[in-house]
């Protein structure tokens, strides 16, 4: 009898209360996703755990996205990263010639191995529960603090493409329109509408607070130029670029 008032006493605790908000999202995304995404960090710890990754991180989602846009996109995925999570795997890097041979293609895509993207579609109801469930997991809130737009340090297209391309570089790794720029990191024609202000400061600033073994370097840029470079990506996303695939 003891026993069995012990047990109910623990079933008692651990049942959760009445679906709240957000139950039914959680329920989607251990079910659904944590196959492939990562859900409770931490981010890969070496090397050999980051060239392992399939799919994205998501532990960190709630401070990255912007829940419409993470709404939308659940309905109707499309490719962010053009050579995948993997690179590595996709794209072909040609050695260096040997003395008289011709320098091969670089940085060739493998195309076919990628496109269109494989990824599940949720049903608009789903979508909305999902993205509420995405927006509680803020495992990087620290990262943030300090972190602010500042709306004054505007920039034309031109000026902020001159930024992100020849003075950091930015655009060896990252595509400012569907096929132009590199393929090494995530596509930032929709940044402006996929990620927070907030989260791309501080992502700029210092990746590897985000993802410890990431390959993006920390770019020493400027204050005044990150706030440009963000407000070149906040405008750049309001370009209607179709979608890569
Ligand atoms: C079979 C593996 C797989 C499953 C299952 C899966 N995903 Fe993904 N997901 C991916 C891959 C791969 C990408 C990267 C796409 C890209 O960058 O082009 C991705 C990208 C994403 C992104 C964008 C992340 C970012 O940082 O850019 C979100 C959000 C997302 N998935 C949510 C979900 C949700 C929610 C579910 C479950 C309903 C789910 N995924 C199920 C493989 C998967
Ligand atoms: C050597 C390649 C490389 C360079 C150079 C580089 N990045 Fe990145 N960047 C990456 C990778 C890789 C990621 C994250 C990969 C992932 O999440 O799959 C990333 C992520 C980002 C993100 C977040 C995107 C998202 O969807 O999560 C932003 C914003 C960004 N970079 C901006 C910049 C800016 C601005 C510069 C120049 C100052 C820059 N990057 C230089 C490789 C690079």
């Amino acid at each position: 009898m003891k026993r069995f008032l012990l047990l109910a006493a623990i079933v008692a605790f651990v049942t959760p209360a009445p679906a709240g908000a957000g139950e039914a999202g959680t329920k989607i995304l251990q079910n659904r996703c944590a196959s492939c995404h990562n859900l409770t960090g931490p981010s890969p710890q070496t090397i050999r755990e980051l060239w392992k990754r399939d799919a994205p991180d998501l532990f960190y989602a709630g401070n990255k996205f912007q829940r419409e846009w993470l709404v939308e996109w659940l309905q109707k995925p499309v490719r962010i990263r053009p050579a995948g999570v993997n690179y590595l795997r996709t794209i072909n890097s040609a050695p260096a010639p040997k003395e008289g041979e011709k320098q091969k293609e670089y940085d060739v895509l493998y195309g076919p191995v990628l496109r269109p993207l494989q990824h599940l579609t949720l049903k608009p109801a789903e979508a909305e529960e999902t993205a509420d469930a995405l927006m509680d997991l803020k495992a990087g809130d620290s990262f943030l603090a300090g972190m602010m737009l500042d709306n004054s340090k505007q920039v034309s297209l031109e000026e902020g493409e001159v930024l992100f391309d020849k003075v950091y570089g930015c655009l060896s790794c990252h595509q400012i329109e569907p096929n132009y720029g590199g393929f090494t990191g995530p596509e930032v024609y929709t940044a402006g509408r996929r990620l927070t202000p907030e989260f791309m400061l501080s992502y700029i600033t210092r990746p590897k607070n985000w993802d410890s073994k990431i390959w993006m370097p920390n770019g020493n840029v400027k204050p005044a130029d990150l706030q440009k470079i963000v407000n070149y990506l906040i405008l750049l996303s309001k370009e209607n670029f179709n979608a890569a695939n």
